[in-house]
């Protein structure tokens, strides 16, 4: 690696906005340090841009690369591409005939983004001469590969930015001409490191987070734009220029429609909600991103998102070095930062998602240790979560149909409200209220007025606020249905935003279908092929719904008895079924469990800093973990 980082700095590649010819050393001296990796192993470069990253890996490894541009992914082909048999194979040397002064054209480029037509991002002179370059590498193209015909598209990128009257990118020309702008053009030659092996082993031009389950690969890279400019819109010339059509343009700038290029990741909350399905659904053992303290996305946000895909022992967040990210001619803020992540991913059964939600008695610290006890996914047509809560349990089963039931239908509409809204456009949502309504931290007056609201407007979104803002975020209601939290110091932080997230999508990869039902009415209708997870409220504990003022019921001892009762009629019927309750010792379930021939398993107790409840489970089936 050594030396051939010497020659990067040498080299001189297409000025492009995030370039990481810079940083290359340390994204893969970080790679180096770990990741396994063989010549078979497939890296992704998911935002390849220049391919900065790309060409450099494809020392160690096979590379597949992606951006939604086809500039970008057609230069980094022509970057890994060795040049040396294009003269021969066209039987002429196609830079001497692309450098021949007379060779012009003036068609629908030079007429576009010359003077021809008011524009000033080329001169006339010089937007002919590209304007027969391109056309004559496009009567080439049959008899060179794609990678040849790449390179040379590559040669015509790179020497075109040399005489572009911008101030870099093209979303605007200037309104003089640069005296670089005047220089006659030349194709110039790209500069190329590959040897006999090297090549692109994949090419897409997808938006990543649409495709990125489709994508086999071992290593992801992720180096998505972190600010508002558009890339289709800094660089719809070359797009243009790649593309070789003559698209409607508009008026000012002479762009092409750039809509199918308007990229998710320089929007505020759509970049959070694409980040999370990236990194929930890459096929990728290891993930590196690179992003900046000015992104939209937190530290926070990333790690909280990298670490519930991720293995949290293998996180690593890493600032690089100012200088590493500068040079004289970008002296940047001295505030901005460049940042490694990197996460080795868990296999998908050891994920976990939590509800956003602190729901009392919530399972969300329980649920990987119960996960080993649940039935066979081909085994059960349905499962129910019958005193769903916070969904906790439900959002993280396998099975393809599930019923969310809980007594209280002001919760069933909140967890529903969650399933049945786009994730971003949700978010946005409740974002807007906390805005409308001057709901912050510490601000009683504005939350008690929001209190008062919801008692006129039963909203779930206004319900969420108000959980959010509320005394240890509790969820309590009294006898009239009214929500009775008084404020609290807490907030909608990014580890909520996260959770909202991860939530949202989990949810929808299922179909759940949502009931406000008594247990005994929804266990009366299950039998064979259905399973049901009962998590009731404990008698003897201090669970806030608990405390009879919750508007609905309350629960005692005979809602325990009749809650075994039904579980022994639905068990009879064929139904399976997994019972929580608290490990005190309590005679009645050792005994009905015992009687019934049922298992009695005691779990470990730690389920995280709050919860040291020890819990058991009793179950009426068998499987791997059970025997
Ligand atoms: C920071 S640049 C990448 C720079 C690159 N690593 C390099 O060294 O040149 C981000 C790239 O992401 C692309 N992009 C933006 N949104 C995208 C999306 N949703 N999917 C794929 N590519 C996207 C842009 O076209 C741009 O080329």
């Amino acid at each position: 690696m050594g030396s051939q980082s010497i020659v990067f700095f040498i080299l001189r590649y297409m000025r492009y906005l995030g370039c990481k010819d810079l940083l290359v050393d340390d994204i893969v001296s970080l790679i180096q340090e770990r990741c396994e990796m063989s010549e078979s192993t497939v890296f992704f470069d998911a935002f390849c841009g220049t391919g900065a990253v790309a060409v450099a890996m494809s020392s160690y490894c096979r590379v597949v690369i992606n951006d939604i541009l086809k500039c970008c992914t057609t230069y980094t082909k022509g970057r890994l591409c060795n040049p040396s048999r294009i003269a021969k194979k066209l039987g002429i040397n196609p830079f001497e005939i692309l450098n021949n002064p007379k060779g012009k054209r003036k068609g629908f480029f030079a007429t576009t983004y010359s003077p021809y037509c008011d524009r000033m991002y080329f001169s006339k002179e010089n937007a002919e001469r590209i304007e027969f370059c391109r056309h004559e590498i496009e009567k080439w193209k049959k008899k060179l590969s794609e990678n040849e015909y790449s390179y040379l598209l590559a040669c015509l990128l790179d020497s075109v930015s040399d005489v572009s009257n911008t101030a870099g990118v093209y979303g605007a020309f200037l309104k003089k001409w640069d005296r670089r702008a005047l220089k006659p053009f030349v194709f110039r030659k790209l500069d190329c490191l590959t040897n006999e092996t090297a090549s692109v082993a994949g090419c897409h031009n997808h938006h990543t987070e649409d495709n990125i389950k489709n994508v086999e690969c071992d290593i992801l890279y992720l180096d998505p734009p972190y600010t508002q400019n558009q890339y289709g819109t800094q660089y719809h010339l070359l797009e243009t220029l790649v593309e070789n059509d003559c698209p409607s343009v508009s008026k000012i700038t002479g762009s092409r429609p750039v809509t199918p290029y308007r990229s998710k990741w320089s929007r505020d909350i759509d970049v959070h909600v694409a980040f999370e399905k990236t990194i929930a659904e890459t096929k990728a053992k290891y993930i590196i991103l690179s992003y900046s303290n000015d992104g939209f996305m937190t530290p926070e946000f990333i790690k909280d998102v990298m670490c519930r895909y991720g293995k949290e022992e293998s996180f690593l967040q890493k600032e690089l070095g100012y200088k590493k990210y500068t040079n004289k001619k970008s002296k940047r803020d001295e505030t901005h930062k460049e940042y490694l992540f990197f996460i080795e991913k868990k296999i998908n059964s050891d994920v976990v998602v939590d509800a956003p939600l602190n729901y009392t008695g919530s399972k969300a610290g329980l649920v990987q240790k119960l996960k080993k006890f649940i039935p066979p996914k081909e085994k059960v047509s349905l499962c129910v979560d019958l005193f769903g809560g916070g969904f906790n349990f439900g959002v993280n089963m396998p099975y393809q149909r599930i019923v969310y039931n809980d007594i209280n239908d002001r919760v069933v509409a909140l967890i529903r409200m969650f399933y049945e809204n786009d994730c971003s456009a949700l978010i946005k949502k409740i974002k807007a209220t906390i805005k409308k309504y001057g709901i912050e931290k510490g601000n009683r007056y504005s939350y008690l007025k929001l209190r008062e609201l919801y008692k006129i407007n039963p909203s779930p979104l206004i319900l969420y606020v108000l959980i959010l803002y509320g005394f240890q975020q509790q969820i309590r209601f009294n006898g009239k249905k009214e929500f009775n939290n008084p404020p609290g110091n807490r907030w909608f932080n990014e580890s909520l935003l996260s959770r909202c997230i991860s939530f949202c999508r989990t949810m929808k990869n299922n179909r759940v279908d949502f009931l406000s039902n008594s247990y005994e009415t929804v266990l009366q209708t299950l039998g064979a092929g259905s399973f049901v997870y009962a998590d009731p409220p404990y008698t003897g504990t201090l669970g806030v719904y608990n405390d009879g003022k919750r508007g609905f019921y309350g629960w005692t001892s005979k809602s325990d008895a009749l809650l075994l009762d039904s579980l022994d009629a639905a068990s009879q019927r064929g139904a399976k079924f997994m019972l929580s309750y608290v490990d005190d010792g309590s005679a009645f379930i050792v005994d009905w469990a015992k009687k019934n021939n049922y298992h009695l398993i005691h779990l470990d107790s730690n389920q995280g800093k709050y919860n040291r409840r020890k819990e058991l489970i009793v179950v009426n089936y068998e499987n791997e973990t059970i025997g």
